[in-house]
């Protein structure tokens, strides 16, 4: 495998990209706004049948309605746009919703536009209702986006705000990924090394991380823990699906960058999925061409 980045503003924003909390007032232009709505619709699909689309309301300028949507986050951030990303489909919709809006979120990463997610998991109906969202999208997280804050105090606010769920750090890889069998944890041999590290500065929620790597017979499978303390009691435990999706994204994004072809299989196309903990889940597995 050749692993020379060739798209390094790319690769960079994969590995760069922060949750910026405070924004500078300043809105985006008209042709900023445009770019955005391109990178919304040609966001890769990982499942085609799934309907992805996207709620804003216009030039996504941040209203009342998503500031309540958001819950009591909406009075700690002061993002001047907003959008509600959705799916619809049977097949792994969160999975394939994490996937689709992190190649946004890396795009907006590379035009200097800082971003966060905002969970809803835990108030997905009524984020339903308060958003107009068909009665059967899946939603998971709200996207913000805009300048970040310049000021001195909103820097600080931002890096603070990151400490916080601890954003700023990341499991290494010689606890998250395995070589031929789950056996031992080990760190990767340097050609996979670009593509796992940017798989591991994937965000998620609460900072998580609930992706696990096994590299087996040539191929990449990515697992994702059953249960994850950190996400709380309830619907909470479902953002391994967004998380995993959005870490699956960084991967395609980091291959994009090094030029290497490969596609997503899913576990319902009926692989043999290597044998794994029970406390691991398969999400998928990269098969290079
Ligand atoms: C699905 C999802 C939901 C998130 N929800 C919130 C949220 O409600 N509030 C918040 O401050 N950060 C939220 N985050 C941001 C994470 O806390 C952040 O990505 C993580 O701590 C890693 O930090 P980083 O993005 O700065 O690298 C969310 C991230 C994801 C992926």
């Amino acid at each position: 495998m050749k692993n020379s980045i060739k798209h390094t503003n790319l690769y960079l924003a994969i590995l760069n990209r922060r949750s910026v909390r405070r924004y500078d007032r300043t809105v985006l232009d008209q042709v900023l706004i445009d770019q955005v709505q391109h990178l919304i619709v040609s966001a890769e699909p990982l499942i085609t049948e799934n309907h992805f689309d996207v709620r804003y309301h216009d030039g996504m300028l941040i209203d009342r309605d998503f500031i309540s949507s958001m819950g009591a986050y909406g009075y700690i951030v002061s993002p001047p746009h907003a959008i509600a990303p959705y799916i619809i489909g049977n097949h792994y919709p969160l999975v394939d919703l994490g996937y689709r809006v992190e190649q946004i979120v890396v795009k907006l990463t590379e035009l200097g536009i800082g971003t966060c997610y905002i969970g809803t998991l835990y108030r997905e109906e009524d984020n339903r209702a308060r958003l107009d969202l068909p009665a059967d999208s899946r939603c998971g997280a709200l996207l913000v986006f805009g300048y970040p804050a310049s000021s001195a105090t909103g820097r600080t606010l931002n890096s603070l705000m990151r400490s916080v769920p601890r954003g700023n750090s990341r499991l290494p890889l010689d606890l998250l990924f395995h070589q031929g069998s789950f056996d031992h944890p080990t760190y990767p041999t340097d050609d996979l090394l670009p593509i796992l590290n940017a798989a591991r500065s994937s965000p998620s929620a609460v900072n998580a991380q609930p992706w696990r790597f096994l590299w087996h017979e040539g191929e990449l499978h990515i697992f994702v823990k059953r249960y994850n303390q950190k996400y709380g009691l309830g619907p909470g435990q479902a953002y391994r699906y967004y998380d995993g999706g959005i870490c699956l994204a960084n991967i395609k994004l980091a291959m994009n960058a090094q030029e290497l072809e490969g596609e997503w299989i899913l576990p319902n196309h009926g692989y043999n999925i290597p044998s794994h903990p029970s406390t691991l889940e398969p999400l998928a597995k990269w098969v290079f061409r």
